[in-house]
């Protein structure tokens, strides 16, 4: 089937100058890129990205360093796209992803993992609107 990403350079990612290394991994891993943005959000804004988390213990330093820096959101569309994509990313923890994969890579902990990924083709649908309006988006180049 296909779906739907989003996927978020992080703070640590764009200060680490990795922005086209990344998106050079997604692009030749097959991923069709919707729109693309390069922002900075507030402490609402990513408080209110990742609500699902507010009950967790690190949502505070999440929602903080979510809102340090320059991040880049991208929508992404594949056959497969929230596995594959997730496959690409690797786990949460960059000591636990396997090698080759972006958080592997560029990740330094837990907390400063270089990258989003929606875990679902529901929320991947949710988080793209969150970041990008309906004319922001390019269905077909
Ligand atoms: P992300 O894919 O953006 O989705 C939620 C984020 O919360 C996750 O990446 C991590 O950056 C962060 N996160 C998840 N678990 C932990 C944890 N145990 N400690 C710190 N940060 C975490």
């Amino acid at each position: 089937m296909i779906e739907k990403t989003l996927a978020i350079i992080k703070p640590d990612a764009v200060k680490n100058n990795v922005i086209g290394e990344i998106l050079s991994m997604i692009t030749k891993a097959g991923f069709k890129v919707l729109g693309m943005r390069y922002t900075k959000i507030n402490k609402e804004q990513a408080g209110a990205f990742y609500e699902v988390h507010k009950e967790m213990p690190f949502y505070a330093d999440l929602v903080e360093y979510m809102s340090s820096g320059a991040i880049v959101p991208v929508a992404l569309e594949k056959e497969n796209a929230i596995g594959d994509f997730r496959k690409l990313i690797g786990s949460t923890d960059p000591a636990q992803a396997d090698e080759g994969t972006v958080r592997k890579l560029y990740g330094e902990s837990k907390s400063y993992n270089a990258i989003h990924g929606s875990d679902s083709a529901e929320n991947g649908l949710i988080e793209i609107g969150f970041f990008f309006s309906k004319s922001e988006i390019v269905l077909s180049n």
